[in-house]
């Protein structure tokens, strides 16, 4: 158990030997750190639930805390706000727990095995910014989950069933249409056929089909009819789907590696659609499947709803099956292969109201158990300056790549020529670059809109990405100069500066960022923190001179300081994804 969480667990029990029952109690930083370190206000409730002045409580509570070697300097303010300050020498104890054993300063959760739908990048089109987010996160909360106790799976659902496909199809189908692919009348094998597409094509085989289709009606309904096949499994057509699949799928995964993203299933839509005969068969059976003006539909509307709530959509009209449908059957999917507690999606906020309706859908016809928690985890948008999604210069859609590079060019003017190699440059310009645009993806909370403002990202001052690397850097540089001259970092003994003591009690704070970082599902408070410990961790390095310290005791304690910070950072940016460079 954290410090923190045994402290609250010890306060409660003191406030009841004072004569006063809590069910929780929070021991808050103050708000007015001149008159103590943390502040609890529970006097006030208490005073309600005893009919008593909170004043008198405040005062029986603090008698009581005197008693504790623990705390020191206890004063009550205003109505009977209680100020507690820890003494050096408990935090010192503390800390000193936590050498070599960061685990020590987590609280772990209850075991729960979860799946987070994530990522979404859909086959052969190129990922644009708006899959970022979902990768950032999604990866993210799993990291921080598992960090926590659970047991967590990443599923990829690349979105590789649909039309899109069929309009590259029908394009690949005009461009060459004497492949073999095309040729009913073919008994060969598809295996050692070659298909003369890189991925590069496909990237610019989608938009031309997808504006062919618009303008030419008979050109898209042949489409439409291609994806009917694949989907049917229709020989030629599914093959050269699978093809087109494996193609796109290597240079997704090298997008997502960039990106330090990885998946435990890369599952696609297509995979979830094995399901969709189970699926129908189950709504059917209870008589949930209804038809609406030529299509299957499931209702899902509840009578006091306040805004239209529209069926979900399983068959559509032209009977092809729906984009709602893929969801419902990968629930069918998940329960059965992997029969988590929880199913988290990652999706852009925009599709609140397509997750409200499938997860209506499930619970209506129970596919899974009512206490299996379904939750979509919405993200806003990263907007350009005019406050709109992101946009090349004229107007196109971003893709991800060219939003890396942008990043790119600004972290590699950054690096320092003086301590990295020219032929080091590139590689390290792009960890950083990474770092730049994670962090400030992390820092405002999910739900809302930022903008992409690239120098501001890349700057090595402030809060930023290259930022906290630079610092975590010399954090790890001084450790090995520290281990080079044989000095010891195993023990604080004291504190010399209230910079120190601030840090210390920053260090006691982890486990409730943490909690309540899985808590609201959002890394803005990791992102916040490890800014907070890194600043206030390079102040302290510019007030002290520590590998010439010649009070060997003190130099021990800062030396060790700084392995607890370090090893906080290193926590920390892990869980957010991003990697340290050994240099920058
Ligand atoms: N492939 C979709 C897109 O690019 C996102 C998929 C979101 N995930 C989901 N389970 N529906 O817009």
């Amino acid at each position: 158990m954290s410090i923190i969480k045994s402290l609250t667990e010890d306060l409660k029990e003191i406030v009841k030997n004072a004569g006063y029952e809590v069910e929780e109690l929070l021991l808050q930083p103050s708000s007015r750190p001149d008159l103590g370190q943390y502040q609890i206000n529970d006097a006030m409730n208490l005073a309600k639930k005893y009919g008593k002045n909170p004043r008198t409580i405040a005062e029986d509570i603090v008698k009581e805390l005197e008693c504790d070697r623990r705390f020191t300097n206890l004063n009550i303010a205003g109505p009977g706000f209680i100020n507690i300050t820890l003494t050096d020498e408990f935090l010192i104890d503390s800390l000193n727990k936590l050498t070599n054993n960061l685990d020590e300063n987590i609280d772990k959760l209850k075991y729960k095995k979860v799946i987070i739908d994530y990522g979404g990048a859909n086959v052969a089109k190129a990922l644009h910014v708006g899959h970022l987010r979902s990768a950032n996160i999604g990866e993210a909360l799993k990291r921080l989950a598992r960090l926590l106790g659970y047991e967590v799976l990443g599923d990829a659902h690349l979105g590789d069933y649909g039309r899109p496909l069929g309009l590259v199809i029908k394009e690949i189908k005009e461009m060459y249409p004497d492949l073999p692919y095309f040729d009913e009348f073919y008994t060969g094998s598809y295996e050692e056929l070659d298909l003369p597409i890189t991925n590069e094509d496909l990237e610019k085989i989608y938009p031309l089909a997808s504006q062919k289709g618009k303008e030419d009606e008979e050109y898209l309904e042949d489409a439409r009819k291609i994806t009917l096949k694949f989907q049917n499994h229709e020989r030629g057509y599914y093959e050269l789907w699978k093809k087109i699949v494996d193609i796109s799928k290597e240079d997704i995964k090298k997008v997502y590696d960039e990106l330090n993203v990885s998946f435990e299933i890369w599952n696609g839509e297509s995979d979830e659609m094995e399901y969709f005969e189970d699926l129908i068969d189950i709504y059917q059976s209870k008589g949930l499947l209804t038809e609406s003006e030529g299509a299957k539909v499931i209702e899902v509307a509840k009578e006091d709803d306040n805004s239209p709530m529209p069926p979900l959509l399983i068959i559509k009209t032209n009977g092809s099956k729906s984009y709602d449908s893929t969801d419902l059957a990968a629930i069918i999917e998940r329960k059965k292969n992997y029969n988590p507690d929880e199913m988290w999606y990652v999706v852009d906020g925009r599709q609140e109201l397509h997750f409200e309706q499938v997860f209506r859908a499930a619970r209506r016809a129970k596919l899974v158990e009512d206490n299996v928690v379904l939750e979509h985890i919405g993200f806003g948008t990263m907007n350009g300056s005019d406050g709109k999604p992101f946009k090349t210069r004229d107007g196109g859609v971003m893709s991800l790549k060219s939003l890396i590079d942008l990043v790119n060019e600004e972290t590699l003017k950054r690096i320092n020529s003086e301590t990295v190699a020219e032929e080091e440059k590139a590689e390290i310009a792009k960890t950083v670059a990474i770092a730049a645009l994670k962090y400030a993806d992390f820092l405002p909370y999910r739900g809302t809109d930022y903008i992409f403002e690239v120098e501001k990202f890349a700057e090595i001052e402030g809060k930023t990405g290259p930022y906290l690397l630079y610092s975590t850097i010399r954090m790890k540089s001084l450790l090995t100069k520290a281990t080079n001259l044989e000095l010891k970092q195993d023990k604080i003994f004291e504190f010399k500066t209230e910079t120190e003591k601030e840090i210390a009690l920053t260090i006691l704070r982890l486990p409730v960022i943490l909690n309540r970082s899985l808590d609201t599902k959002s890394l803005n408070d990791i992102a916040e923190y490890l800014y907070k410990i890194t600043s206030l961790y390079n102040k302290f390095y510019s007030e002290n001179k520590i590998l010439t310290e010649e009070n060997i005791n003190l130099q021990t304690s800062w030396l060790t300081l700084t392995k607890i910070v370090y090893d906080i950072n290193i926590t920390l940016l892990n869980v957010l994804g991003i990697k340290v460079p050994k240099k920058m």
